[in-house]
């Protein structure tokens, strides 16, 4: 796996109108339950979670014979309520890949349509989920399944039930400008963009959209992944947050380069730059939600892209949605105007 070290994980942001699935679909894939943990169940913050490609082949199976050289993928949640435009907006710029959540019986909403706006602004691959297949009348549930799999095993019926909605999809992506298609008649996929059927509660057609990413990100990301493990690390704030033992810290998406313990940063306040000096970097074990887990894993040194709790002096004032940029030698007056000009 050497020469896989150096390819920089994707950020893949989920996307999506409010109580769509985004958070169970996640769920499912990180085997673990934040959509109980939460407030009414509605995501309310950025959430970031990584999988390892070790686990992500697993779910994928049979499908998972690609051959796969990126190191797992970062996930990043995003609240579907309609006051959270700007985390959408902020999870969209971050993103190298997405996913676009759609309740396949409820069609598109106005949460669908933003996303999809961002994601056009940003030129960001995505892959739709037409989620909840399972509440289809009739559906007969094939646990974890990809979809040909269990499409095979419904009757006639349910065929043309999920035929249909995803030919409503299909039309409604037409009039936004979008040609798309079911993933596995997709023969193009610079051209069109694949819809896979899902059940974020059933795990059914989750492996294919894990796959879909995969294939997303080796066919158009290699290069650009490549290069963005080396260098002074930059990365935007999710939140500032006060931590018992640590005082202020910052949940920090990496997106490019390197962050290590004693790396000068800076970072944007209300009115001006802080330049401060890295005391610790805390990291959520693998599959565990930064926001979310309580117990972080001391590390000396992170590569894009990562989810990491940053702790320093002086961050009081830190704006959430701001860069961070590491300072090394001679890009500090370039990298110290770039924050400047943030504020
Ligand atoms: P926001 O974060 O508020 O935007 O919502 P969300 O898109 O994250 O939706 P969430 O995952 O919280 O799911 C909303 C509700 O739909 C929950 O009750 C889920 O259990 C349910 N749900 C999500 N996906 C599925 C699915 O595939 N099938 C069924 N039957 N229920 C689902
Ligand atoms: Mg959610």
């Amino acid at each position: 796996m050497t020469q896989t070290s150096k390819i920089r994980t994707p950020i893949v942001c989920v996307l999506g109108h409010v109580d769509h699935g985004k958070t169970s679909l996640l769920d499912k894939i990180r085997g673990s339950s934040v959509v109980d943990t939460e407030a009414g169940a509605i995501t309310q913050h950025i959430g970031a979670t990584v999988v390892p490609i070790d686990a992500i082949t697993q779910m994928g199976g049979a499908l998972s014979k690609l051959t796969v050289s990126i190191p797992g993928l970062l996930f990043i949640d995003t609240p579907g309520h309609h006051a959270f435009t700007t985390l959408r907006a902020r999870g969209g710029s971050l993103a190298d890949l997405a996913v676009v959540v759609v309740d396949v019986n409820e069609g598109f909403k106005p949460q669908t349509i933003e996303a999809l706006q961002i994601l056009r602004n940003y030129k960001t691959p995505f892959v739709i989920a037409a989620n909840k297949v399972d509440r289809i009348h009739g559906w007969r549930v094939q646990e974890n399944a990809p979809f040909a799999t269990t499409f095979a095993k419904q009757n006639e019926r349910v065929q043309g039930i999920v035929e249909t909605k995803l030919y409503e999809l299909v039309g409604k992506l037409s009039d936004l400008g979008f040609n798309s298609e079911r993933y596995d008649r997709v023969r193009d996929f610079a051209r069109n963009i694949a819809i896979v059927p899902t059940s974020a509660i059933t795990g059914e057609g989750i492996p294919d959209v894990l796959m879909m990413l995969i294939g997303l990100a080796q066919r158009y990301m290699t290069e650009n992944l490549a290069m963005s493990v080396e260098g002074p690390g930059a990365g935007t704030v999710l939140e500032v947050k006060e931590e018992r033992g640590l005082g202020t810290t910052l949940d920090v998406i990496l997106y490019d380069g390197t962050l290590s313990v004693g790396d000068e940063i800076v970072v944007a306040g209300h009115t001006q730059t802080i330049t401060t000096k890295v005391r610790s970097l805390l990291k959520p074990r693998p599959m565990s939600e930064i926001l979310i887990e309580e117990k972080f894993e001391r590390v000396k040194s992170v590569t894009a892209a990562s989810g990491i709790k940053v702790a320093a002096p002086k961050l009081e004032g830190v704006i959430a949605g701001t860069p961070l940029r590491v300072i090394r030698g001679e890009n500090r007056d370039a990298v110290v105007e770039q924050v400047m000009n943030e504020i």
